[in-house]
């Protein structure tokens, strides 16, 4: 196998799809190795689930930065410092900057809960709720400026039940999420994706 791809994982909160991947490239034949869980956020219980599985954390916090400019150089020298060839966007919570994104065209993925293009941005589940829509999903894609657009790697689909709530809704939709993004992530650094 050609060498693993280089991975980070971008958290702010629990970091569950975090998880998901870290499971996937403990298997020996699995294209990507995590090198780095970068977050935003001091106190997101993700990081202390990656410290004890022995993966370096980063947290980098916007507010602490003069502009974008110095955060993003920060951000990517952090990168750079780990050799990092791929971003894996899991609850993310802060918009990268167009820079950022440009500089790392189509080696930033992203999990959305939603069946995208339907539900972009916040509130997804009660959003797909109030809608009345019978199905709902996930969605892995490629990161573009443009919030949660990009090419479609992989998608999930679940029913939407009457007796959902927002909750139930997304508990549904994040065992799928677990499921859909180490796939996806093995498609990417295997080579197998058109873009
Ligand atoms: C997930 O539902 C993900 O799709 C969304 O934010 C949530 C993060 O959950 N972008 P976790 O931190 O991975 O548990």
């Amino acid at each position: 196998m050609a060498h693993p791809l280089k991975i980070a994982i971008f958290i702010s909160g629990r970091g569950s799809n975090m998880v998901s991947l870290l499971e996937a490239c403990k298997s020996p034949d699995f294209p990507a190795i995590p090198v780095v869980i970068v977050s935003n956020q001091p106190d997101a219980p993700g990081l202390q689930t990656a410290q004890k599985a022995g993966i370096a954390t980063t947290t980098l916090v916007r507010s602490e930065y003069p502009s974008r400019k110095e955060y993003d150089s920060a951000l990517n020298e952090s990168l750079n410092e780990h050799g990092v060839e791929l971003i894996c966007l899991a609850g993310f919570m802060q918009i990268l900057s167009k820079d950022f994104v440009e500089k790392w065209h189509n080696r930033i993925l992203n999990i959305h809960p939603s069946l995208l293009p339907s539900f972009k941005g916040l509130d997804t589940h009660q959003r797909a709720l109030d809608a009345g829509v019978k199905f709902s999903g996930c969605t892995v894609h490629y990161v573009r400026y443009e919030m949660d657009t990009g090419p479609i790697i992989a998608q999930a689909v679940v029913p939407v039940v009457a007796e959902d709530t927002a909750d139930t809704l997304a508990a549904r939709i994040l065992i799928e999420e677990h499921r859909i993004y180490p796939e996806a992530l093995k498609l990417v650094a295997s080579g197998d994706v058109r873009k």
